[in-house]
């Protein structure tokens, strides 16, 4: 294989290494796949955004110490002049390990990976896996061209296809594992119709930006079931090709509604995912939960909920005070779900699990699948 700059090699070995120390890298077969896979190649080009908003884009080459660390590689943008979001890159490698050592893969077992992006983690799969058992769809056609044309000047040859990952790839089913690197706001039936009995799919569960989590699920007869990670981690949404990219922010209500104060004491909000989760049980689907940043130091100082019809509520982090405005009373749904997660106990996310079954029921159950306290979340359109 061609592997471009000299000198990679040894960056690709001290992010395996620093990736091991930190304890998102268990197993020596991980760590002989990250030093082994020229990420730069297959990233030749990323985008950064300055303070103010504005996307420039960098060539890797130049910067292998930064390619060979724990970043995300951005490395497509909508079109959306100022307001460009991402809708491709290569995933911060630590959080694309921790999935690849959840999803506890053996030898001659089976993959299909959902969002091949840059072919990054379709390189690592390959290396630890062989080609042939390494399968990866993209809805993006020109980045699985661009991902085939890289993968094989580094030596990989997994099988790409360009299509929407919400089909799963039927043509290669059975998978024993199937890994999402882009969220859905329901698990598609198809993944679990494509997995073997025992098989696992690890993927974002996310009905709105931030309000989910990752969730490994295993098929047992008709019926996937599991467990929530304790880490949150956080992917961009399945976008379909006739659709508009989500943005990544919140949508900001705009205009004169009336705006009401309430005080919520002793109520922290600053760092509560499980919570907006919940209250997607009470809000319209649409309705998305974001930050404001401080402009200068870039930290979070209000969390913000934006229903579809433009009623909002924004919580100030430092002193939780909510603003919200609008008929939909956000609010209220937010102040059930924090009253449901404290009577269970205030848990953590590796406390909740789902089961998901052939008729698209989302089940979130605490502890056992057979739990008293559980939440049916709302039907949505299975992912498409
Ligand atoms: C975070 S990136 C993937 C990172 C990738 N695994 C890597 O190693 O570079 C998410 C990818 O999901 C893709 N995606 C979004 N919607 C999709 C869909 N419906 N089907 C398949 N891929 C999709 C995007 O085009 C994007 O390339």
């Amino acid at each position: 294989m061609s592997t471009g700059e000299t000198g990679w090699t040894s960056h690709a070995e001290r992010l395996a290494d620093l990736l091991r120390q930190r304890g998102d890298l268990l197993s020596p077969e991980w760590h002989r796949a990250v030093s082994a896979v020229p990420r730069h190649l297959l990233v030749p080009t990323a985008f950064e955004q300055s303070g103010t908003g504005e996307w420039t884009e960098f060539a890797t080459a130049g910067s292998l110490e930064r390619v060979y660390s724990p970043e995300t590689l951005i490395t497509v943008l909508s079109d959306g002049g100022p307001h460009r979001t991402p809708i491709s890159s290569s995933t911060k490698p630590d959080l694309m390990v921790r999935m690849l050592e959840t999803l506890d893969v053996r030898d001659g077992q089976r993959v299909l990976e959902i969002g091949t992006g840059t072919g990054y983690n379709a390189a690592l799969l390959a290396y630890r896996l062989g080609d042939d058992n390494v399968f990866s769809v993209d809805v993006g056609a020109d980045l699985i061209e661009l991902a085939q044309a890289r993968l094989s000047a580094a030596g990989f040859f997994p099988t790409l296809r360009a299509s929407d990952g919400a089909d799963g790839l039927p043509e290669f089913a059975p998978y024993d594992r199937i890994i999402a690197t882009c969220s859905v706001p329901a698990v598609p039936w198809a993944w679990a119709d494509q997995l073997a009995e025992g098989g696992t799919v690890l993927v974002d569960l996310k009905r709105a930006i931030s309000a989910g989590n990752l969730v490994h699920l295993r098929r047992t007869g008709d019926r996937l079931a599991g467990r929530f990670t304790a880490r949150w981690a956080a992917f961009m949404a399945m976008r379909h090709a006739e659709a508009t990219p989500q943005a990544s922010q919140a949508a900001r209500a705009s205009g004169d509604e009336q705006v009401r104060a309430t005080a919520t004491p002793g109520k922290p909000w600053n760092d509560v995912p499980i919570v907006w989760f919940l209250a997607q049980l009470r809000l319209p689907p649409g309705t998305t939960f974001g930050y404001d940043l401080d402009p200068d130091t870039l930290h979070p100082t209000f969390t913000t909920v934006s229903a579809p019809d433009g009623s909002w509520a924004r919580v100030n982090l430092a002193d939780s005070t909510v603003t919200e405005a609008g008929e939909t009373g956000v609010w209220e749904a937010v102040e059930w779900a924090h009253d449901q997660w404290s009577a269970a106990g205030k848990p953590k996310w590796e406390r909740l699990g789902l089961t998901v079954s052939p008729n698209g029921t989302h089940r979130l159950w605490l502890d056992q699948p057979d739990s008293s306290t559980h939440w049916d979340l709302p039907d949505v359109p299975a992912a498409r």
